[in-house]
């Protein structure tokens, strides 16, 4: 190569478009990455990043586009070939077996001669750890590691592998604040030694504080690549979201009536043991839909677990209406008028049951529905029939087992199972997730609508649009805290977006 000419990008991908059915996941996407920089890609959830970065790393075949790897025309149909032009990707999910060592691990699926070359493996992952500063004993066992060390074992891995560019996918999102800074060091480090380093996030601090250049995605397009230096977190979150949320379905005023949740002080611990939700306050009234906006993994599973009784709380209390159901059961929690329709829809649901079975599940117990076990099942079938149509699930007929139902309408079959009980407060969970637009549009349409009718409704979501679009009240919820509680007005979408990215905390006396 002489003087004149330009290095060649790291990697260069142009016009890569990818359908997934029913879904452009990534259209037209043009991405250039120098050598050596950290490059960011920033975008929300369902932006498109991870599908942008399969197709990299050949796990994905684009449906359009070519890309060039250090000016050289590519095309990367596995994994096995992405490895070989130096690319290595760390997914959100660790790939490891958890019951053989990190050394096993490193060196699982190359070739012959397992144990032979374990000493010498051993030796060059040492050699690397101290190289990279990523610490991790290399005969422990997977599973005797903190997701912090596993990630070391999986960089370890591409690097072992000869990994030139580094992809990197949300590696942040299930790191302690001191592992963060490690990981961040490490990438340094490795820019240094010639490495170029892709890295997803949608947090816009890490953007500012390690890429040298950041890509923005939203809806699957590039809406700007810019440097890191040139911009800041306030260009970046409005880039991010969008200054324009559409605002599809309008909702009309309504005075809000009565508290009907009061949640005060609540602190929960996660699955770890460590504190996840670190003292929530908020309330609900009656016709209001409050919506808890945020990265996933910030507390919402574990607020959603402690309101329906699956959690135990360290402290705090939870009030239905005037009833304090702080350490009450699920079932008396039911009992009282709390309704729930989850994150993890089939898990709500016996997939294997009838529409109709599945819409009495809660409420069998009624003398409606006969005595004991035996239910008088042609009651059963008019009271189901009766709430499909009002619901209009799709179903051949109400005897169809729930499974074989699409996504928007076992959504909606649960919807109508859990509001046929007239609850005082129905928690909705990421209630459109994984839906097309078009079933999406109608479960917003019935929770608009039990809003009219007066019912109180939490809405918790990753997708700001749907936050936006339904919420009275949004509350941001940042690593197990609440930043702020604003109207959801179109002039406070760059608050929520830096709150949301622990950018930006409202003073207590401004939450409205
Ligand atoms: N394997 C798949 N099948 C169908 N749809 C998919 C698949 N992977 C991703 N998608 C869809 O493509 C869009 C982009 O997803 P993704 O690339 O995972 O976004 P991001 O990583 O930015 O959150 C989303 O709408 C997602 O639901
Ligand atoms: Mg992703």
């Amino acid at each position: 190569m002489t003087d004149s000419s330009p290095t060649p990008p790291a990697v260069l991908m142009r016009g890569i478009t990818k359908r997934f059915p029913g879904v452009l996941a990534n259209d037209h996407i043009d991405l250039e990455v120098r050598q050596g920089e950290i490059h960011a890609l920033l975008g929300e959830n369902g932006a498109g990043k991870t599908t942008l970065m399969n197709i990299l790393y050949g796990i994905y075949h684009p449906d359009e586009g070519s890309i060039e790897i250090y000016g050289r025309p590519v095309s990367i149909h596995s994994p096995h070939d992405a490895i070989k032009l130096g690319i290595g990707m760390i997914h959100q999910q660790f790939r490891l077996v958890q019951t053989h060592t990190v050394v096993e691990n490193v060196i699982l699926g190359m070739g012959k001669g397992f144990v032979f070359r374990e000493k010498e493996a051993s030796e060059k992952i040492r050699e690397l750890s101290a190289r990279y500063n990523l610490k991790v004993d290399p005969d422990a066992y997977i599973w005797q590691l903190s997701a912090g060390e596993q990630q070391r074992v999986e960089i370890l891995k591409a690097l072992y592998r000869g990994a030139q560019i580094l992809i990197l996918d949300e590696p942040t999102s299930m790191l302690t604040p001191g592992e963060i800074e490690d990981l961040l060091k490490t990438l340094h480090r490795m820019t240094e030694e010639g490495h170029t380093i892709l890295f997803i996030t949608h947090k816009l601090d890490e953007v500012t504080a390690i890429s040298h250049r950041v890509t923005i995605l939203r809806q699957g397009r590039v809406i700007a690549t810019l440097e890191t230096s040139q911009t800041n977190e306030r260009e970046l979150a409005r880039l991010m979201v969008g200054r324009e949320v559409l605002f599809r379905l309008s909702k009309e005023q309504i005075q809000p009536g009565e508290v009907m949740l009061q949640v005060e002080n609540l602190q929960a611990l996660n699955d770890k043991g460590l504190f996840a939700l670190k003292g929530i306050s908020f309330t609900i009234r009656q016709g209001e839909i409050f919506g808890i906006a945020g990265v996933a993994g910030n507390g919402q599973r574990e607020l959603v677990e402690a309101l329906i009784g699956l959690r135990p709380v360290q402290a705090g209390r939870v009030f239905l209406q005037k009833d304090e159901i702080t350490h009450d059961s699920p079932r008396a929690r039911i009992e009282k008028g709390l309704a729930c329709v989850p994150s993890e829809r089939l898990t709500a649901l016996v997939p294997s049951m009838s529409v109709a079975e599945n819409m009495v599940l809660k409420s069998y117990r009624q003398p409606a529905f006969g005595r004991g076990i035996l239910l008088d099942r042609t009651t059963v079938r008019s009271y189901s029939q009766r709430l499909i149509e009002q619901y209009a699930v799709i179903t051949p007929s109400c005897d169809t087992l729930v499974k074989l139902l699409s996504g928007g309408n076992i959504q909606r079959a649960l919807l109508a199972r859990e509001l046929s009980s007239q609850p005082r407060l129905l928690i909705a969970a990421t209630p459109t997730a994984g839906l097309d637009v078009g079933a999406t549009e109608t479960i917003w349409q019935i929770l608009l609508e039990q809003r009219r009718q007066g019912r109180a409704i939490l809405l918790i979501s990753e997708d700001l649009e749907e936050v936006m679009t339904l919420s009275d009240r949004v509350a941001v919820l940042f690593s197990g805290e609440i930043m702020g509680i604003v109207r959801s007005e179109a002039q406070n979408l760059e608050k929520i977006g830096l709150m949301m990215a622990g950018a930006f905390r409202l003073p207590q006396e401004e939450w409205v």
